[in-house]
């Protein structure tokens, strides 16, 4: 049994196979402390830590010293306006205009797996697979109560946390901040990783020291972002991919966020993430309830390296579904950077013919195929096939491409409408905007107002219509802009608060209903590049699109970051032609195909038009991506140097779970002259087995490949690659 209750001591024990997490309820008024989270431990009787016994005492002994205690206890789930002037985790408005509230420890559940979370995307593990710990604590002049969920999971270092609000009182209550998961530490030096970048540089990794006062990443974009991410890492500042404590936390939702961290006083370290209190309000009815999205969290006591492994393996395995979920993907050709709007029937069955001679298994058609959509400045919202374009419609188009052998999909926005649109015109208050202002476009397009059910049924019917209308087997989901203007006429005034997250459930909403309609369906999502790779979307599509950057070497400092959290089987990427379209760089074919291989592998090119000496690598990499797709989706990922921090050759590898068989990708950035070899030491192979690097007839050790390394020769020229493939001999 992963989760205990000592009742003598009132504590509450979660483990994971290495890690162990205590909460301690608190004195008469059963305060709910945190205990520890870190190395697994067999001890419960760890109470002395939250120094109940030293000055100040706890308040039923000394209530003179109330807010010093209330202000340097570690705490659960800290609240608003008592005394804790740390970081609240949650407040509330009253009607009488009030905002405290403190919780008190009441009951518990200890329930076998792990529940859903209704209407949002959560993690899932069922009976024998993980343990669920419900804490229900309540104010009791509020009449509100609040359910802490603690899911610890048996076969992965993770444990997973959401809460849920219920007002229980005869009036309703405002709720303006309700943050998923909270987590009181003492610092032991700790660093600070977090990810940053922007349009087309997506996910780049930031490591600093944690400062006093506050820090962090957040969102108040209405998507997840390309500018900050939903993750952080607390780490010891002496960590590293392989040694060290490292506290790792992924938010599992795709709309604003709070990922914070606050060094206090004492040199304790509040860290908690949840949706972003900025324009947040939500009203609760008496007997409603909220449910805040499930955050996730990694323990590991073996550095940066282990962290990434139980957030690959908690994503593949309890939280991506679906009959892509363990499957090999169909390599695609998507006609993006290959016509961009300017296509129609004939050029795109063009390529598909020549794709599919070449290995190729699937044509997705981007986007401009509907409405009169030739450029960006129109017809998001008329989802009719543009005969134009494509006469015969999908249905002919599709047809054709099957014929040759191939699968079809097919690139959508659902979320958006542009004013140049029959929908638009017909429905101007589907947009998001404020009554009286003009609404800012972006990209030239507004966001429909998702909180509506009408609207939501409507953006469904056609989604379902025109998956209905062909042969339609991958949808790339796409979301070009951010949401701002916040306002929908559907909410009355004291709900307009909830605007940015009822979005969010309409989105959710519609990828639930599409998946389920569509159960073989391969989903893609997309958000102008990778602004909502997260693990909220990834509950829905087993792969995202990483970046529009489809430079090889751009796409090493893009993917490594994005590496550190999602696994590489999600991680959209594609070999594009050269000159790049978004840097201009010119980089071998090869090194293209090396870097797609570390995720979902397909083209954006246009086939028919590339340098015949690419064209004619295609069928050897199609072969490579047959042979490895496997080990990459499925194996277990270890970085050997990192770009990021070296800017000059990037090396990682994959090693299957078995330990028979292991993929090295070797990325010379820059040549370096009168520079022969690199000794590389491997990651993860069993020491006790012999290996061989395929093509070669030495064989090593696993040790001797580990512990002493081996000579990598550097390849001639900038930008060069080469992969190493190892087997057990
Ligand atoms: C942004 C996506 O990231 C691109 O791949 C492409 O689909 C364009 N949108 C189409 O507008």
């Amino acid at each position: 049994m992963s989760v205990q209750y000592f009742e003598k001591e009132r504590v509450f024990k979660l483990d994971t196979p290495n890690s162990s997490y205590l909460i301690g309820i608190i004195d008469e008024e059963n305060f709910i402390g945190h205990i520890y989270y870190g190395k697994k431990i067999n001890s419960h009787e760890l109470t002395y830590l939250l120094r109940t016994e030293e000055p100040p005492f706890v308040p039923s002994k000394n209530n003179r010293d109330r807010l010093s205690f209330l202000d340097s206890c570690p705490m659960e789930y800290p609240t608003h306006g008592l005394g804790d002037f740390r970081e609240d985790a949650i407040s509330v408005r009253t009607v009488d205009g009030h905002t405290a509230l403190q919780l008190s420890y009441e009951k518990h559940e200890i329930c076998p797996g792990k529940q859903k979370l209704t209407g949002l995307p959560a993690t899932f593990g069922g009976e024998g697979e993980c343990t669920t710990l419900k804490l229900h604590c309540v104010d009791r002049i509020l009449n509100l109560r609040v359910i802490l969920s603690y899911t610890a999971f048996e076969d992965v270092d993770v444990i997973a946390r959401s809460v849920e609000v219920i007002n229980e009182g005869t009036k309703e209550i405002y709720l303006t901040k309700v943050m998923s998961a909270c987590l009181d530490m003492d610092n032991r030096d700790f660093d600070l990783i977090t990810l940053h970048g922007s349009w087309a540089r997506e996910r780049h990794i930031n490591r600093r020291r944690v400062a006093l006062g506050m820090q962090g990443v957040s969102s108040v974009r209405g998507e997840s972002s390309h500018q900050e991410h939903p993750f952080m890492a607390l780490l010891e500042h002496n960590a590293d991919d392989e040694h060290g404590e490292v506290y790792g936390m992924s938010f599992v939702y795709s709309g604003n966020f709070l990922a914070q961290t606050t060094l206090s006083q004492f040199d304790t370290l509040r860290a908690m993430m949840g949706i972003h209190p900025t324009d947040f309000c939500w009203k609760l009815e008496p007997q409603a309830s909220f449910q805040a999205p499930e955050a996730v969290m990694v323990y590991s006591a073996e550095g940066i390296g282990a962290m990434s492994r139980s957030f690959h393996d908690l994503f593949r395995n309890h939280l991506i579904r679906g009959e892509y979920k363990d499957k090999k993907r169909p390599i695609l050709i998507n006609n993006w950077e290959a016509t961009y709007f300017d296509f129609n029937t004939e050029k795109l069955i063009a390529i598909a013919k020549q794709a599919s001679e070449l290995g190729i298994e699937m044509l997705v058609m981007d986007d401009g195929w509907f409405g009169h959509r030739n450029d960006d400045n129109s017809s998001l919202g008329d989802w009719f096939v543009n005969e134009e374009k494509l006469p015969g419609g999908l249905k002919y188009l599709v047809d054709e491409v099957n014929r040759l052998g191939m699968k079809f999909g097919i690139w959508m926005e659902p979320e958006m409408i542009s004013p140049d649109s029959d929908l638009y015109r017909e429905h101007p208050d589907w947009a998001i905007a404020i009554p009286g202002r003009t609404a800012g476009l972006c990209r030239n397009q507004y966001v429909l107002d998702l909180s509506r059910q009408e609207i939501v049924d409507y953006v469904y019917g056609r989604i379902s219509a025109i998956l209905h209308s062909a042969n339609i087997e991958y949808v790339k989901w796409d979301m070009n802009r951010q949401l701002s203007d916040i306002g929908s006429i559907g909410l009355d005034a004291d709900r307009q608060g909830e605007l940015f997250h009822r979005y969010m459930l309409g989105v959710y909403q519609l990828q639930e209903r599409m998946i389920t309609e569509f159960p073989h369906l391969l989903l893609e999502n997309c958000s102008g590049g990778g602004a909502r790779f997260d693990a909220g979307m990834l509950y829905y599509s087993p792969q995202i699109w990483c970046s529009d950057d489809t430079d090889a070497i751009e796409r090493l400092e893009i993917q490594e970051g994005t590496a550190l959290v999602y696994p590489l089987s999600a991680m959209g990427a594609h070999v594009s032609d050269c000159p790049n379209h978004t840097v201009g760089r010119v980089t071998p074919f090869e090194t293209r195909g090396y870097v797609a291989l570390a995720g979902t592998f397909g083209y954006e090119l246009d086939v028919t038009k590339i340098p015949e000496e690419d064209r004619n690598r295609i069928p050897d990499q199609v072969k490579m991506y047959h042979a490895y797709n496997d080990l990459v989706r499925t194996g277990d990922y270890y970085r050997l140097a990192s770009y990021s921090e070296n800017h000059k050759y990037d090396c990682y590898m994959v090693v299957s779970k078995d330990k028979k068989e292991a993929l090295v990708t070797f990325i010379q950035v820059l040549m370096r002259p009168n520079y022969h070899s690199r000794r590389i030491r491997l990651k993860g192979l069993d020491p006790n087995k012999n290996y061989r690097i395929e093509g070669e007839e030495r064989v090593y050790s696993g040790e001797a490949m580990m512990y002493a390394g081996i000579q990598v020769q550097n390849p001639w020229g900038d930008y060069q690659g080469k992969l190493l493939h190892i087997v057990e001999v």
